[in-house]
């Protein structure tokens, strides 16, 4: 076997930088995704590659140079695949506008963007407002830290009313009251119910009045799957001459049948509530069961005296709806407190 023919080390060691100096200089030119794969090949393809074509003659090194060649081999190697990487990062991560020009595809579709959405107690009260708006009711507004007189007082809830428990009142101050359970005049609360708002309209407008008031109450509850410190009411009123219970039967009973998109039968039950005489509980037939809606009655004649109206002349009907119920009915939510932890996931579905 004749010896193989050797190669001095210093044209392997030229040769090596020149590949190196080459290879550089092409990767750092690519100006996108074909020409970077076209330069991957001639330098580090797998089978002819020029880094490989140099490889091979490794072994026509003469022994005692073998270690440096190879020392040598390794370094080169080592910089062609830093100039490829840094092209890979140059070509894929953008910063040149050419680039990313050149690759875009003006077929694909484009990114989704999310569009924000109403609340779904929003967009209940919307619809509420919508369905009694036809039925001729305008929306009115009160505050949601109220008075003696407009939580209670006029509502014809006496000082000694189990109502005033401070157990079931958020009180914001107690200072000037005479008694635990009752306010002073300056003395304020939470409102525990829209009921208020009916006194806050008969005390500024003349009959006749048709209006809904829709928003927050507090009752200190511990929150469960039914219950919240915080929910929404939607009250209704009604005043003019002979209103009577068949004119709150029809209303009721045409607001369940827009909100609920199907004829839905409804009953009244007897209740009590200190400001409508007589009172009524409300439910409406929902899925096989009756579904409660909310109180409702005849105002008492004491309310429409506090706010200076004639009984004699004027009568009227109020309700007052929880509006998460209603809400959680239409979408089949199990849990009030979905609506008020505001989690994305849940919030995009409506
Ligand atoms: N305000 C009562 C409640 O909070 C509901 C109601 C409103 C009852 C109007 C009768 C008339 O429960």
């Amino acid at each position: 076997m004749s010896p193989a023919a050797t190669i001095p080390l210093e044209d392997f060691i030229k040769e090596l930088e020149d590949l190196a100096q080459s290879a550089i200089e092409e990767f750092g030119a690519v100006a996108d995704s074909e020409q970077l794969e076209a330069a991957r090949i001639e330098f580090v393809g797998a089978r002819k590659g020029k880094f490989k074509t140099v490889q091979k003659k490794l072994g026509s090194i003469d022994g005692p140079d073998k270690k440096a060649a190879g020392m040598k081999l390794n370094d080169v190697k080592k910089s062609i695949e830093k100039a490829l990487n840094e092209s890979v990062e140059r070509i894929s991560g953008g910063g040149n506008e050419k680039v990313r020009d050149a690759k875009f595809d003006p077929t694909l579709p484009g990114p989704q963007q999310r569009v924000g959405k109403l609340h779904p107690i929003t967009q209940t009260i919307e619809e509420l407002k919508d369905i009694m708006g036809r039925l001729g009711f305008t929306p009115a507004d009160g505050p949601e830290i109220e008075d003696d007189w407009h939580n209670f007082k006029a509502l014809n809830i006496s000082d000694s009313h189990p109502a005033r428990d401070p157990l079931d009142n958020f009180y914001l101050s107690l200072a000037s009251s005479r008694e635990k359970h009752v306010l002073g005049d300056n003395d304020l609360l939470m409102r525990t119910q829209t009921s208020t708002v009916q006194i806050r309209v008969m005390e500024t407008t003349q009959p006749p009045i048709r209006i809904i008031s829709l928003g927050r109450v507090y009752r200190p509850d511990t929150a469960d799957s039914t219950h919240y410190p915080m929910f929404h009411q939607m009250e209704g009123l009604m005043i003019d001459e002979l209103v009577t219970l068949a004119d709150l039967k029809t209303v009721l009973k045409l607001f369940a049948t827009s909100y609920l998109g199907n004829e839905v039968p409804i009953r009244i039950r007897p209740s009590f509530f200190p400001f409508t005489e007589p009172s009524v509980e409300a439910d409406y037939f929902w899925n096989g069961k009756w579904v409660e809606f909310g109180g409702a009655g005849i105002v008492d004649p004491s309310v429409l005296t506090a706010v200076g109206y004639d009984p004699e002349q004027v009568s009227g009907f109020a309700f007052g709806l929880g509006v998460e119920r209603l809400c959680m009915i239409r979408h089949q939510i199990t849990d009030i407190r979905y609506l008020f932890t505001n989690d994305v996931r849940f919030l995009r579905q409506f």
